[in-house]
Parts: structure tokens; sequence; C-alpha cells
């Protein structure tokens, strides 16, 4: 079945849940439904199954034998005088595939503003991370705030995260996939018609590999997306290392909880001491212990196959000229070194820099924030911020 079948059958699964006619949309297997975090959303959850093919990056990388090797490759990459993406990329390589990966898609739970939905947003999480990132816990959920605000949510674990299917981490969980998928689902979804109404818009939102991944989809399909929310990410690369040496990742099979075992060990994931989650995603003491500990024990895992392959998607988009927001939080460590005003405003560097053509540019620094914008105590403000973008532009 093609993935255009599946959302078909999915949108017909949402109609009988909400009550509300559909005509077009799409299809998960095994569906259940129910409410987003604090109940503002109404939510089809299940998988879909996307075939896809494309141009990846040859990679000179093995999944490493155990810790000492994976160590030192984080030395590898932190080496003076070497550029380690370059270093072990090598040509094209043409990947196809289908794949299976969890989705949900969420409409006001209020069916009266969930008749009048005419803009969905198509959210990608970050790395280590899943689609849990966007619908937390109440008062955490972006989930939550955008059903309140009469916008659909589409939520997935991308490819090799979560409840998706986990393939080879070094050659095809890889950005160029990814990219060819999203565009896929969100092709769709352009085609999706809620309660009778056509979705007239559909807005890419991200957070860290997820705005790379968002990047990346205008990059080569400018027209899938009306507006773009871009979040956790900078072009100040001088805190990545750090971070990634901060996050002392470990194979996730090895992973004392024992929640990854029998994964291929080039799926990492950050070490199981709290701190290595700390530091770079965290700014104390401005979040909730209990969503810090939540969070940590269900971290995710990452893949050096994506992280070596953003850099080759990810670049300016002059010919974009979608409106484009872009929220950071002010002590992000990751994009920041802490600091988001150094030298100036980072987030609106990173929009001038790379949208020089966007007609409606916003950014907006959440204060008391590190990476994780979504999960410290600000995060309605972030929230509240990139939802008041999209009704200035008319979305
Ligand atoms: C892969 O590269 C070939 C040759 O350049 C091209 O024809 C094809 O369209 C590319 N595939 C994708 C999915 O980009
Ligand atoms: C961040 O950088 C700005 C610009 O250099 C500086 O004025 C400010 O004091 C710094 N903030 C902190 C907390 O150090």
């Amino acid at each position: 079945m093609t993935a255009g079948a599946h959302l078909l059958r999915l949108a017909a699964l949402l109609a009988v849940a909400r009550g509300l006619q559909l005509d077009t949309a799409f299809v998960l297997s095994q569906p259940t439904h129910g409410l987003s975090a604090a109940g503002k959303a109404a939510c089809l959850r299940g998988n879909i199954q996307v075939t896809a093919s494309a141009n990846n990056t040859k990679l000179a990388l093995q999944s490493p034998a155990g810790q000492p090797d994976l160590t030192q490759t984080t030395v590898d990459m932190a080496t003076a005088g070497v550029h380690y993406a370059a270093l072990v990329g090598g040509g094209p390589t043409h990947v196809t595939g289908t794949f299976q990966l969890y989705a949900e898609l969420c409409v006001p739970a209020d069916p009266v503003a969930a008749r009048k939905v005419q803009t969905l947003q198509f959210l990608n999480h970050g790395g280590t991370l899943d689609h849990t990132y966007w619908d937390f816990a109440p008062g955490y959920s972006y989930v939550d705030a955008a059903a309140a605000a009469g916008y659909a949510t589409f939520n997935y674990d991308r490819l090799g995260y979560g409840l998706s299917d986990h393939p080879d981490p070094n050659q095809v969980v890889q950005a160029a996939l990814q990219r060819e998928m999203a565009h896929q689902m969100v092709g769709v979804l352009r085609e999706a018609t809620i309660g009778g109404f056509r979705i007239k818009n559909v807005v890419g939102v991200g957070h860290s590999a997820g705005s790379a991944l968002i990047m990346a989809i205008v990059g080569k399909y400018p027209a899938d997306l009306d507006a773009l929310i871009l979040t956790g990410i900078s072009t100040s690369i001088e805190g990545i290392m750090v971070a990634q040496v901060a996050f002392n990742l470990i194979p996730a099979a090895l992973d004392p909880s024992g929640r990854f075992n029998g994964l291929d060990k080039g799926y990492l994931t950050q070490g199981a001491v709290a701190q290595d989650f700390q530091f770079p995603f965290y700014r104390y003491p401005d979040f909730d212990p209990t969503i810090f500990r939540k969070q940590f024990d269900t971290r995710q895992t990452t893949v050096f196959g994506e992280l070596l392959t953003f850099g080759g998607v990810i670049a300016p988009q002059p010919a974009y000229t979608g409106p484009v927001d872009v929220v950071l939080g002010q002590q992000d460590y990751i994009f920041c070194q802490a600091n988001c005003s150094y030298p100036t405003n980072q987030a609106q560097t990173f929009v001038d820099a790379l949208f020089p053509a966007s007609q409606g540019k916003s950014t907006f620094l959440q204060a008391n924030s590190g990476h994780l914008i979504a999960q410290h105590y600000t995060a309605r403000d972030g929230f509240a911020h990139s939802l008041h973008f999209l009704k200035r532009n008319r979305l």
C-alpha cells in the first residue's frame, strides 16, 4: 500500500473518531485514539508504511564494537585539523526501502474548532528524543498549545527513532532518506481534508536535528511548506563539540536500563548519568525535576549516519520566500555556548544568513531555557510566540 493510501485511511479513521466528515487524508495500521497531554487535542496514533528512495552518502563508518571504539571516534571528531564528515564521506549511494514509522495526527478536541482547521503543523523532533518531545506532559505540550489555537498537528518518530523502524544506522538512516520520507508524508497531508475543509497550509516545525531536516525539505522542495518554525538551531557551532563530549555517548544497547537491548551498536544515547543529559539540554534550575527525570528516563537514540549528513543538506535557502520563525533557549549550550545573545542575537543571525528572501522573519530568545525549550518552565512563552507568528502571517 502506498503512503498515500495509508494516509487516506488514517483520515477516514480520524473522521470516525471525531464524528467529522473527512474526504481525504491518511491511514495508520492498528490505530488507537486518545487525547494529548492536557486534552486539548484528539489524536489518532499508529504506524504508517512509507516507501522512499534517496541518494545517501557512502560513509566510511562502522558501528562501534564497544565503548572504547566509540569514545575514540568522539576524540577523532574533536581532533585538531580534522573535518570528520569530509574524512569519512564518500560518493552517493542509492538506498530504497519500505519502512514503518510511528505517527500521530491530532486535531482540536473541540469539534467546532476541529471543523475550522486550515493549517496543519508538521512536527519534527531532535536527536536522542522522539515524538514525545512535542506532547510531553500537561503544560509542556506544543500539540496542546497548537490545538488550543486551532491547528492540527502531525507528529512522528523519524526513521531510526522511538517506535519507528531501526535499519542500518550508518548507511540508511541519513538526512537524504529522511528528507524523501518527510516529503512524501507532507505531500499526502497537503491533500487532506478535515471536517469537509481542505487543509490549506502545511507549516514545518522542527527542534534541533528536526529543524535541520525541515530546512533540508525546503532546500529541495520549497513549495512543500508554507512557513517554517525552526527551534533549537543556529549557525553558531562552537558549542557543538563540547556538547557532544558532554553527551558521553554510549551504544544504546549497553544502556543499563535494558530499553535498547538488541539494537545495532551504531544507535547511540547519552550516558546513564543524569548530568550527561542536563549539560547539553537543560538550564538549572529553570525546570521541573520530575519533567527532567521523565525526559532522561525516556531518552532515545541518535546515529552518526544522520548527524554526519546534515551538513550536506543544510545550506542558505535564498529561494525560500515563506515566513520563517527561529526560537532558541537563551541559554542553549549546543547552539550558543549558553549565551544566545553572544556576540549578537543568534536567532536573528541564523534567519538573516540562511533565509535572506523570507517574507516575514521572526525570532525569539526564550528566557531561562536550555536546548529543550519545550521542557523548561518558560515553554509556554515559546509556544505562544510561535503560534502568534503563524496568526500574524494569516496561517
Ligand atoms: C539520485 O541521483 C540520480 C542521478 O543524479 C538522480 O537521477 C535521482 O533523481 C536522484 N534521486 C533522488 C531521490 O534524489
Ligand atoms: C551574553 O553576551 C552578551 C553579548 O556579548 C553580553 O552582553 C552578556 O553579558 C552575556 N550574557 C551572560 C549571561 O554572560
